[in-house]
This record gives structure tokens, sequence and C-alpha cells, in this order.
């Protein structure tokens, strides 16, 4: 006989299974967003001259210019394809400081996992109609798609776990590799910026951003292991510029999840700066609670916490990319 420990090869005090039948309380998984943060903490503001995280020293960047007209969009692929690196928070936080320019904005949520139209406070699964539909369907215009954000001036293209479909419907398609560039047609001219918030792999959908695009955006973990992934991206970016779009750029390589007090971040900062050289922002955006916290609140950091540190690099990111 076994002993009370060993029943069902259970420990001896965990929970009996639910019985069949019996209804399970569900359990709540959403986290309710605090207040926002009393203490914003107000973080310095740099000059130019001055010598930043990069180790360089910091270049003239000049407060945008209001534009008294709109568009056509520059279309930037916020794109790399490891997962974490802050893709999706940089293009919202990029894309709100944009909007704070007087810029007009789309957003393009091109990852399946729709954590862009999350961070954004919409419930992708909820929605009828995503890009998805969009590319799929003939009847469904971009416009009927394209939704308001909390922010002024900053508008969103939502996608939802569909789009993992449109992947693999599309590789038999004529023309695959510039479905999404079809797709944002109708609307370039309404729009100062279209930021694309592309998925973790260099798979057809990521192609597509970045035969669209006129500028790649490339988040990067300040991590020793981030960097290998790089040079295979790189790779990427130079074949889709060969074949598919002759006018594709790197826009610049953002370093995320920097933080100044360990040595392993600036000796991974040092070598991102010795490897790609200029193209690295000036900018660079510090591992901070503040980014988990706005998604749960569904708003970009800009709002959630204005005067935040990480919210004056994400304005400072933004007249980079606007000088650029
Ligand atoms: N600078 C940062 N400091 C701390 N956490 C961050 C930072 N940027 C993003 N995060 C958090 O890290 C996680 C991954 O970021 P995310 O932007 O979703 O990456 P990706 O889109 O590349 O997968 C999210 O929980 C996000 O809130
Ligand atoms: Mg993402």
């Amino acid at each position: 006989m076994s002993t009370p420990e060993h029943v069902e090869g259970r420990a001896y005090d965990a929970p009996p299974p639910p019985s069949p039948g019996v209804p399970r309380a569900s359990v709540e998984l959403s986290l309710a967003p605090h207040a926002a943060p009393q203490h914003d903490e107000d973080g310095p503001d740099q000059q130019a001259g001055e010598i930043g995280p990069t180790g360089r020293a910091l270049r003239f960047t000049p407060d945008p210019v209001p534009v008294a007209q709109h568009g056509p969009a520059k279309i930037l692929a916020v794109c790399n394809q490891k997962g974490g690196v802050g893709k999706t928070t940089s293009t919202i936080n990029l894309g709100a400081s944009l909007a704070e320019y007087g810029r007009k904005v789309l957003l393009v949520d091109f990852d399946p996992q729709g954590a862009l139209s999350v961070g954004l406070g919409i419930h992708p699964h909820q929605l009828d109609n995503t890009i998805y539909n969009v590319i799929m369907e003939r009847a469904v215009g971009v416009q009927d798609v394209i939704m308001e954000t909390g922010v002024e001036d900053m508008h969103l293209l939502p996608s939802n776990i569909d789009l993992s479909a449109a992947e693999i419907q599309l590789v038999s398609e004529v023309g695959r590799e510039h479905t999404l560039v079809r797709t944002l047609r109708p609307v370039i001219d309404q729009y100062d910026y279209v930021l694309v918030d592309c998925q973790p792999s260099l798979g057809l959908l990521t192609v597509n951003a970045l035969a669209a695009a006129d500028g790649v955006l490339i988040p990067l973990e300040c991590e020793f292991f981030s960097l290998r992934g790089v040079a295979l991206l790189i790779d990427t970016i130079e074949k889709v510029r060969e074949r598919l779009n002759p006018k594709l750029d790197i826009t610049g390589i953002l370093a995320t999840m920097y933080d100044p007090r360990t040595l392993h971040s600036r000796e991974v900062m040092a070598r991102v700066v010795e490897a790609f050289g200029d193209i690295v922002f000036d900018t660079v955006i510090n591992r901070t609670v503040r980014f988990p916290e706005t998604t749960v609140a569904g708003e970009p950091i800009t709002k959630w916490a204005p005067r935040s540190a990480g919210a004056k690099a994400y304005r400072a990111l933004a007249r980079e990319v606007i000088a650029r």
C-alpha cells in the first residue's frame, strides 16, 4: 500500500484535483493599473557635447520644427529577431513622442502576439477586423481597421493571432513579400511616420515589413548574447535591399535595457559602438520597471510618467529619428 504522501504520485499537501462538474473559481490574471507614480523621477537633461552613455560626445539634434502638412510617411520597421529586446516598447513610445512633436503617426502591429495593441489598452482578440482581414479580404479596407489610440495623432493598425495564419497563406501568393506595402499604400499620404512592430523572427512577415520600409530601427538589449543575432539581421536587411527594396536603410541601432551600474552593460555598450559606429543612436534606454508598468496601464510612458527619464529618452530618440 502506498503511504498518503505518494497517493497518485502527488506531494502530500498538494491540493486535490478539481472534481468534474464542480466549477472552479476563475482566476483573475489581469493586473489593475496603479495610479500614475507619485515619484515621477525627473531624468537629467543632457546637452550636446557632453559624454553620453554610448561613451561618445552627444551629437547636436535640433528641436523638430513643426510641420505644416502631413505625409507622405516614412516607414520604419522596428526589427530584431530576438524577443524581449524592446521592439514593442520602442514602437509605442517612439510613436507617442513623434506625435508629441506634431507628427501624425500610424503604428502597425505586425506581430500575431498583438502586444502592441495590448500595450495601447486594446484587447485584440475581441476585434472583428485586424490587419489580417485587410491582407486577406479584398472587401476590408485599411481605413476600416485603423483605430484611434489614447494619444492624439497616433493611430493603430491592430493585429491578433489571426495574423499567424496569414504568414502561411501568403506563401503561395504572387508578390507575397509586398503585401504590407500594398496594404499601407492607401493611407501613406496621411501620416508622417508609420512604425511597424515586427515579430521576433526573420520570416515572411518581417520580410514584408523590410520590403515596405524606408528604414530599420534595431533595438538591441545591452546583453552579451544579443550581439550574436545582429549580424544575421543585417545580412537579411542587405538581401532585402538587393532583391526587393533598394531604398531600405538602417535608420539606427537603439541600445535598450541599459543598466549604467553594471560593468557588463557598459562593456556591451562599448562593443556595440565599436562594431556599428555612428548608426548607434546617442539615446540609450535604461532598464526600468516603468516600462512593464506602462504595459499594464495600456499607455505610453510619455503619458504614464511624462517627466520620467524613460519618457525623456524616447523624446530624445524621436528628435534623433526626425533629424536622420
Ligand atoms: N527599458 C526597459 N526596461 C525594463 N523593461 C523593459 C524595457 N523595455 C521593455 N521592457 C519590458 O521587457 C519586456 C519585453 O519588451 P518588448 O518591448 O515587449 O520586447 P519585444 O517587442 O522585443 O519582444 C516587456 O515586459 C517590457 O515591458
Ligand atoms: Mg514585441
